[in-house]
């Protein structure tokens, strides 16, 4: 059985002193953990008849175009400010040092469709958080939120709350 763990490369202090960067480029690389990866990401999620799944730049995307096809189910992108050319909703959130911005299409998501959220990572869960706000401001049915790697000691997952939050990787 693949372990995914070991396609995960650990770099301390990047990008500042005292973060531990988890570098999933090995697993992009490896064509048979990127299918586990996704697999992995869709699979509680196969039966819940999800109609699209969203997603932010830049990471997020990656995972993303796989599992929309692997549910049977459309991409929606959410971007920074100054790449989506049509009209916006909006939600600037606070990150650890300043502030940021994302958006997506008003007519991205249609009201009531069942969607899904998609990140490689789960940290403070601020980029996340931001997604669902988006979501709501469309009236979608969030789903769920589904991450390769949760970095539990962050807490980010009581910022998810109600929604469901899976992970496939944990580090405590
Ligand atoms: C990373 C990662 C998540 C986010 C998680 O994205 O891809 O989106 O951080 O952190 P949070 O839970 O504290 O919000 P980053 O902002 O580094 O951008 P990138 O995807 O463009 O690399
Ligand atoms: N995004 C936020 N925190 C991260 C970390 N520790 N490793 C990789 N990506 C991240």
């Amino acid at each position: 059985m693949l372990d995914l763990r070991h396609y995960v490369r650990d770099i301390p202090d990047y990008p500042k002193p005292g973060i531990l960067f988890r570098d999933i480029t090995p697993m992009l690389a490896a064509p048979a953990a990127l299918r586990g990866a996704v697999e992995a990401m869709a699979e509680p999620f196969l039966d819940h008849k999800i109609d699209i799944v969203a997603s932010a730049e830049a990471r997020g995307f990656i995972f993303a175009a796989p599992l929309a096809i692997r549910l049977g189910a459309g991409f929606v992108p959410i971007r920074k400010p100054g790449k989506l050319p049509f009209d916006l909703h909006s939600f600037a959130y606070e990150l650890e040092y300043g502030s940021d911005e994302l958006q997506i299409h008003v007519d991205g998501i249609k009201p009531g469709q069942r969607v899904l959220i998609v990140d490689d990572l789960l940290a403070t869960g601020g980029t996340m958080e931001a997604c669902c706000r988006l979501l709501e401001q469309c009236d979608a049915e969030i789903v769920g939120c589904s991450f390769l790697i949760h970095l539990v000691q962050l807490g980010g997952e009581a910022r998810l709350n109600p929604y469901l939050v899976h992970s496939v990787l944990r580090y405590d």
